[in-house]
């Protein structure tokens, strides 16, 4: 078969691969309405001169081989041997939207299997497994999935990020060579989200060609984009592999992590409700779909200690709050009494908890709440009492010191003993108490990984994936939370055995309004936890009213991080006000259609939700500093019905309704604030209405209806 033409196809995205004598992708853009395989051959290229003879596609697989002179998808040998593969396809199957394209290198003796699907959504998938065919062990240094970008995409935009500091967007021009992201951090990192988005210059979020890619793994990775000399660009994509890690044995296949990848004609929101889409369809669940309770945990209220007749007035505060899960965090097993220690030991406190942990849960489930509990499973403190039996179960190299990180080292899931070890002391804990949700978290970087002398970095992520397999087959019913350090191990790989992300340890709403919104542009709202924290941020020191805080918590998986003994009654009555206004519109929320709205003013982040019938919206502004200008602009509100009518209320501003007197910014409030107002579709879209003009670090909530 020679230059067969396939196409992968969805409403809004096409896909088309030509696939003999080697795999090439031809085309990844807008739906193609009246597209024939003939057409294919149009992009047949010249040859240049004072270059090779012949055309060097850039390959499905990216082999060098084919005079790709870029960064190659392959790259790795036997003991110096085999080298520079080269593929020829040798089998291809297309079932629906989903394609399996095979070929080989006889020389190398490599077999390469890529997998593609085009989701409903819009959302194409890739990964190749490569198999080795010879008894020697082939060495691997890369494997990457290589998408190509249409030559206009011209800007990237990557996210940054530190602790209490995570997905912070920043955006590059390229012309010439690459621009790369690397991991070696061992989890996903608060660093390097593992995502890149190229787009035509200036590309926003309604405007604009965004190819967007997501690598879904949690471990070490490499993402780049690279423009080439001949100016032809692409995206790639790689789980990274430290010196001497990765080998493959005779017979056996190593997979690529996915590559989740969105191409939206429609700027940055296309590409994001593209993944959001997918990920609702093919990878979140929920037990029984039932909608997510509303969270109180005790960290930022009490720390490590944990005195449980406390706790259950703690309880008895927070079920009166109106919330609906109660979580004990970390401080609540042995020898626990501060973050230098214990870590390991996954035995109760009996100290702090003479009577057990179930009168607690008793408590807690009697009050109508479900119940959470923390843990950090893959880490060992150097005094606790599981170092002190197995100072070996400890992931490191011989003949280094180990640094810590919070007085921490990592556990060597790759020691069987010290994987059971954990399977038995989580199944104690989950199986023997009535627990419905875990914080699963993960506090200190791999450093110098090592499984007998050799990196080990990917084994242990491997391992760390299978432990959370075992632990969710046999406990069905138990959610897990991801969390490490707050945001570093986000991504779609450890959400297919996750339920809910918590984005961050910074809980100041000014903060949690640009790392909210970063992680929207890969992620929906239910998976991301939004806590209410204390007035004044236990991260910055800054102080926000009840109302701030409470609307910044509102478009997420909502929460309360705090001790509700120790507030006055006036912020207790926020706290009820936010979570029951929270459920209110819980559904729209965690079903509805996310729309970021880009604002003349860059500290005014305005944001909606829609639901999936175009009956409700819900539209948040926030004004992040002094507004720039006198007049704020009107917000316009995407995704209605043109034709239907809706009508507009003020869900929330207490602050308007306390300084709008004047001495503000602002004398009059917008005529629609004080009388009924209802507009079409089409006009709210189009020209959308005025707002007041916001005071430095406030937010206000606009409710649409349809009539
Ligand atoms: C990490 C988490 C916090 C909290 C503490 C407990 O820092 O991100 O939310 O659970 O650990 O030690």
């Amino acid at each position: 078969m020679q230059d067969a033409i396939l196409r992968l196809e969805s409403n809004t995205v096409d896909v088309v691969i030509k696939t003999h004598p080697f795999a090439e992708i031809l085309y990844w853009g807008p739906h193609l309405q009246h597209f024939s395989p003939q057409d294919a051959s149009s992009l047949a290229r010249p040859v240049a001169n004072g270059r090779l003879d012949v055309d060097s596609p850039v390959t499905l697989m990216a082999e060098l081989g084919h005079g790709l002179f870029g960064s190659p998808g392959i790259e790795g040998h036997r003991l110096g041997l085999d080298g520079s593969p080269v593929f020829t396809t040798t089998g291809v199957q297309q079932q629906g939207q989903t394609l399996t394209v095979t070929a080989e290198d006889a020389q190398a003796a490599l077999r390469l299997t890529s997998e593609l699907a085009l989701d409903a959504s819009g959302v194409l998938t890739v990964r190749h497994g490569v198999t080795n065919l010879k008894a020697q062990p082939w060495q691997v240094d890369r494997i990457a999935v290589t998408l190509p970008l249409a030559e206009r995409a011209q800007e990237v935009m990557a996210f940054h990020g530190r602790w209490i500091h995570e997905f912070q967007p920043h955006r590059v021009e390229l012309e010439h060579d690459s621009f790369v992201i690397e991991n070696r951090r061992g989890k996903t990192s608060h660093e390097h989200f593992p995502a890149l988005i190229s787009g035509t210059p200036s590309f926003g979020e309604m405007q604009g060609d965004v190819w967007g890619v997501h690598l879904g793994w949690s471990g070490n990775h490499r993402l780049r984009v690279e423009a080439k000399t001949d100016g032809r660009r692409y995206v790639q994509a790689e789980a990274l592999y430290l010196p001497g890690e990765m080998a493959i044995d005779e017979g056996e296949t190593l997979w690529t992590p996915r590559l989740y990848a969105s191409y939206s004609a429609h700027g940055l929101n296309g590409m994001s409700q593209q993944f959001h889409r997918y990920l609702r369809e093919n990878i979140i669940r929920f037990p029984d779909n039932k909608p997510r309770p509303v969270h109180l945990n005790t960290w930022e209220g009490i720390y490590f200690s944990h005195d449980p007749a406390y706790i259950m007035k703690m309880a008895d505060e927070a079920a009166a709050l109106g919330v609906e899960r109660f979580i004990i965090d970390d401080g609540w097993y042995k020898g626990r009494s501060d973050d230098r220690r214990a870590l390991g030991d996954w035995y109760l406190d009996e100290n702090k908890y003479p009577n057990g942990l179930t009168p607690v849960i008793d408590h807690v489930k009697a009050l109508g709440m479900e119940f959470g509990i923390w843990v950090e499973p893959e880490m060992i403190s150097p005094d606790s009492d599981l170092y002190r039996a197995h100072p070996d179960w400890v992931l490191a190299l011989p003949g280094y010191a180990q640094a810590t990180g919070r007085h921490q080292l990592v556990l060597n899931l790759n020691i069987p003993e010290a994987f059971e070890y954990l399977v038995e002391r989580m199944s104690w804990l989950l199986g023997e108490h009535d627990v419905d949700y875990v914080k699963w978290d993960m506090n200190r970087e791999l450093v110098q990984p090592g499984h007998h002398g050799k990196a080990a970095a990917d084994a242990q992520t491997r391992q760390f994936y299978r432990l959370l397999d075992v632990l969710g087959k046999r406990f069905p019913r138990v959610e897990f939370e991801s969390c490490s350090s707050g945001g570093g191990r986000i991504d779609y790989e450890v959400l297919t055995r996750s339920h809910r992300f918590w984005p961050s340890d910074n809980n100041d709403a000014l903060e949690r309004n640009t790392i909210q919104r970063g992680m929207s542009y890969f992620f929906p709202p239910e998976v991301m936890g939004a806590h209410i924290g204390h007035h004044k941020c236990h991260a910055t020191f800054r102080q926000h009213d009840i109302a701030f805080r409470g609307l910044t918590a509102l478009f997420g998986h909502m929460g309360l991080e705090l001790d509700p003994l120790t507030v006055d009654e006036q912020e207790r009555e926020g706290y009820r006000h936010y979570a029951a206004l929270h459920k209110q519109w819980r559904e729209v929320i965690h079903t509805g259609t996310q729309w970021r709205i880009d604002m003349p003013d860059a500290a005014t982040l305005a944001q909606g939700i829609v639901s999936d019938d175009k009956k409700q919206g819900l539209f948040i502004v926030s004004q992040l500093k002094m507004p720039d200008y006198t007049l704020m602009m009107p917000l316009r509100m995407p995704g209605l019905e043109a034709s239907a009518q809706y009508r507009i209320t003020l869900l929330d501003h207490p602050n308007i309704r306390l300084t709008g007197e004047g001495g503000h910014t602002m004398r009059k409030l917008p005529a629609w604030m004080d009388a009924p107002q209802t507009a079409s579709g089409e006009w709210l879209m189009q020209a959308g209405i005025a707002l007041p003009i916001l005071d430095p670090e406030t937010a206000i909530l606009i409710g649409v209806e349809r009539v």
